[in-house]
């Protein structure tokens, strides 16, 4: 029997998303025992050739560092304390499983020493003689195991895994990250609250494993709760791999509404119309919300008070850093009084929410198709992010119609993603009617693939809306297949 590991490990191993292996998992392609997979059957699904020459890896790693920002691609080593642990752990290990091979082979050593000198009954030692000398020569020879289990072993030093219960998602623990972050960027929706060691909001049990603290907590946990294995998430790191007991958001119902004052960092044009508006909150007080939703911003302004309510634009898995595509327009006070340049990067922004249900939900079919217009790219791509970040799906393609001189602002991101995720997929269009371009868009993504096997969402001005919407209802998509978003 070879060496099992987690969906996730075996994952990064061969360059593919858990959704890849999930839906081979399903489909029977590759067998999964105690939600473990095989090294013999990972080979056996993705040869080590097609492994080591395919640049998947590589490939995985760039684009997540594109797609989330500077904070993601900082800390990608553990600090060398966590390292010397995981080093003494694996250390340890491999010292077990020599005590144990070295028994094993002075036994067939023995055993065949024995048929030799007393060979009776006739054939049966000799078969016996046999059968343990090409079991040993197989041991001595599987270089492809051995090359396999030599990754592992390196993977395993730079990241752990992390199981939760009882949902049974698993991410990994990159460099010094806390537990909290890595399950963040993974796109689980883990309960918390500052992030900062203050609220208690993210304690969770340690089934199995240790952990170590990464970050002063001013809330301490009650002696009880210590002595049953709980730990702040936000404050620890996982040692080596782990399993925790815990909570997690699947729909915006689990999410308490926030108030927290965040800072401009940057406000930069995306288009003619279009602004970029990017605030960070403090690290005390950070949004939670799930990708697709949005939020209510507010500012004083001449004695009075300017609002609106946007899509956040970026992943839940940036906690700190909220983005929001801005379009302009003449009815929405703090977008016209933004696009004036009034407002310089320091400056406060009151920020009330999450709103909306815009969201994936738990249970994700799987094809998705995410249908844009202008502005509505926002929350989709807060989605695409997650999902990507989430490899909860199979397969994914964005149909994003451009109505106005804007364009498609953000397309070299689109393009980027295309490029680098197979299971990806980026149609644009144009069409200055936006009832016209949604029956376009519509049509081309029932077209794609299988209505009854996905989820639609669609986003943008009410016109779209309607228009998409009507026509996948025309095509039979089921209402609990679509989700819509005006804005
Ligand atoms: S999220 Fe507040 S203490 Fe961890």
């Amino acid at each position: 029997m070879s060496r099992a590991l987690t969906v996730s490990r075996a994952a990064q191993l061969v360059g593919v998303s858990r959704a890849v292996l999930q839906r081979m998992i399903r489909a029977g392609e590759l067998a999964q025992f105690d939600g473990l997979v095989e090294i013999d059957e990972l080979l056996r699904a993705f040869p080590l050739a097609n492994v080591e020459d395919s640049g998947l890896l590589e490939k995985v790693a760039r684009i997540r560092e594109e797609s989330f920002g500077r904070r993601v691609r900082e800390h990608v080593l553990p600090s060398p304390e966590i390292l010397s642990q995981r080093l003494f752990a694996q250390s340890q290990e491999l010292a077990e499983v020599r005590r144990h091979l070295q028994a094993y082979h002075s036994l067939v050593a023995a055993t065949i020493e024995r048929l030799n000198v007393r060979p009776a009954p006739a054939g049966l030692a000799d078969e016996a003689r046999n059968m343990l000398e090409r079991g040993l020569a197989r041991v001595l020879g599987s270089e492809s195991d051995n090359r396999l289990d030599a990754m592992t072993d390196m993977l395993k030093l730079v990241y752990a895994n992390v199981v939760v219960r009882p949902s049974g998602h698993e991410f990994l623990v990159q460099g010094n990250d806390s537990i909290l972050q890595a399950g963040l960027k993974a796109g689980l929706g883990l309960n918390y609250g500052c992030a900062g060691g203050n609220c208690g909001l993210c304690k969770a049990r340690v089934v199995s494993g240790e952990t170590r603290r990464v970050l002063h907590a001013d809330y301490s946990l009650s002696e009880a709760e210590r002595a049953q294995g709980y730990v702040l998430l936000c404050a620890h790191t996982a040692l080596g791999d782990l399993v925790i007991e815990t909570l997690e958001a699947g729909s915006p119902a689990d999410i308490p509404q926030q108030e927290l004052v965040a800072r401009v960092r940057a406000i930069r044009p995306l288009g003619p119309n279009t602004l970029l508006l990017h605030l960070q909150a403090p690290r005390s007080a950070r949004l939670r919300f799930l990708a697709g939703q949005g939020a209510t911003l507010g500012m004083a302004h001449n004695g009075g008070d300017l609002q609106a309510t946007w899509p956040i634009a970026s992943c839940p898995c940036d906690d700190r850093n909220l983005h929001f595509h801005v379009a302009r327009d003449p009815g929405d006070a703090l977008a016209e009084h933004l696009f004036s340049g009034a407002v310089r990067v320091g400056e406060s922004l009151n920020v009330r929410g999450p709103s909306g249900d815009f969201v994936l939900g738990t249970e994700v079919p799987p094809r998705v198709a995410f249908l844009a217009c202008d502005t509505g790219f926002g929350p989709v791509k807060s989605l695409i992010e997650h999902a990507m970040a989430a490899e909860t799906v199979e397969r994914f393609a964005l149909y994003w119609l451009a109505s106005r001189e804007d364009g498609h602002y953000l397309a070299n991101q689109c393009e980027a993603w295309a490029d680098a995720f197979d299971e990806f997929g980026y149609f644009a269009a144009s069409d200055d009617d936006p009832a016209r371009g949604a029956a376009l868009v519509a049509k081309r993504a029932l077209d794609d693939g299988d209505p009854a096997a996905s989820r639609y969402f669609v986003a943008g001005p009410q016109a779209f809306v309607d228009g998409a919407m009507r026509r996948l209802r025309d095509a039979g998509v089921p209402a609990q297949a679509l989700r819509a978003a005006v804005c």
